[in-house]
Order: C-alpha cells, then structure tokens, then sequence
C-alpha cells in the first residue's frame, strides 16, 4: 500500500503575496483602558455571527498596539475612505501612538475606545474572546454600538493599495 503524502503548508513568502490579491476593507481599530489608548490600521476584520452581534478582529502580537489589545476590554472597529487614507497610514505603523491620536478627531464610544468622526461605519465593542493563532490574537468582539455615515466612500486594500469605491 503507497502512504498518502500529506502537503506541506504553503510558504509564508507565497501566503502573503495570495492574501495581498484578496481585497479587503481598511480598518482604524482602537482601544482604550488600563493598558493604554491604542490603535492600529486593519484589514483582518469579520463578520462571526449576528446573535450576538460579533466581529472578530487579528492583531500582530509584536505590533506596538497588541498589549493594548490583548488586556483592554474595549474595542472600536472604524472603517474608513479616501478621507482618511493618510490617517490609515500612519495607523498603520512606526508612528507613535499620541502622533496617531493627534492627526484626527475622536469620541469617546460606550465601550470607552476612540470613535473615529466621519468613518464610514463603526463598531464599538466590548472583547468576549481572545484566541492565539501563530503570530496574531483574534479578539472576538461583541458590538455595542454602531454609527453608519450613510452615502461616504470607503477604501479596498487590493494589491498593496488603497482603492475607492462608493454606493
Ligand atoms: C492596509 C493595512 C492593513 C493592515 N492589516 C493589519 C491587520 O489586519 N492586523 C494587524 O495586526 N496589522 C495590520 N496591519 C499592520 C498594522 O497596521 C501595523 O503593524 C500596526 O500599525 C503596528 O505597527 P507598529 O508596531 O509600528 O506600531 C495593516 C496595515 C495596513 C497598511
């Protein structure tokens, strides 16, 4: 009898040049507590179930917001457009985190983490789970609260670029 031959996974170097030709919606999360106001630029960002109402968001572990993350208990998903790429930008990294702060204008949601003014929708949440995989956490996050800019243009990371789209 020939031994099945089971595959190898598919090297990063190939994985991540896949995943940049998967398009997806740039995100500004944000959190807020004892450890800290932080905040980085995301595309990993899901639907998991509406009952309850959860996303899950991936955050790199050696990124200089994941301590944040990983002990806050609040969470805001702010998805952005064309107005706030260069915010995205420096969201998303080797700026520091007042530096980010500073360049655009926040409220405070009901989980405590900074709402983005004028995103085109946002999630404000309170963190249920949190799971290890490899190099990132996946906080499953319950929303709270949501405010939807109704008729904004959001942005699509596609190929290693912003890219417009509107209703
Ligand atoms: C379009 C875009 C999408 C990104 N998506 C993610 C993501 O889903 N998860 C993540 O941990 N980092 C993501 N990053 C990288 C983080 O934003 C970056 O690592 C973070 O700001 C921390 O950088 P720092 O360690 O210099 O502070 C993304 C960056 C960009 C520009």
């Amino acid at each position: 009898m020939t031994a099945l031959s089971i595959p190898v996974h598919v090297p990063r170097g190939e994985f991540r040049d896949a995943m940049a030709h998967l398009p997806g919606a740039v995100n500004i999360v944000t959190t807020y507590g004892a450890a800290g106001q932080a905040g980085l630029t995301a595309s990993a960002v899901c639907s998991v179930t509406d009952d309850p109402p959860t996303l899950l968001v991936c955050v790199n572990r050696s990124s200089s917001a994941a301590a944040a993350f990983l002990e806050n208990p609040s969470v805001c998903v702010n998805t952005v457009g064309p107005r706030h790429q260069d915010l995205a930008i420096l969201f998303g990294g080797k700026t520091p985190m007042e530096d980010r702060f500073a360049s655009a204008s926040w409220e405070k949601g009901a989980s405590g983490a900074p709402v983005l003014l004028e995103s085109v929708v946002s999630f404000d949440c309170r963190v249920a789970h949190r799971h290890v995989v490899g190099t990132h956490a996946v906080l499953f996050c319950e929303v709270l609260e949501v405010a939807i800019a109704k008729g904004e243009p959001a942005s699509v990371y596609f190929a290693r670029a912003f890219h417009a789209v509107s209703q």
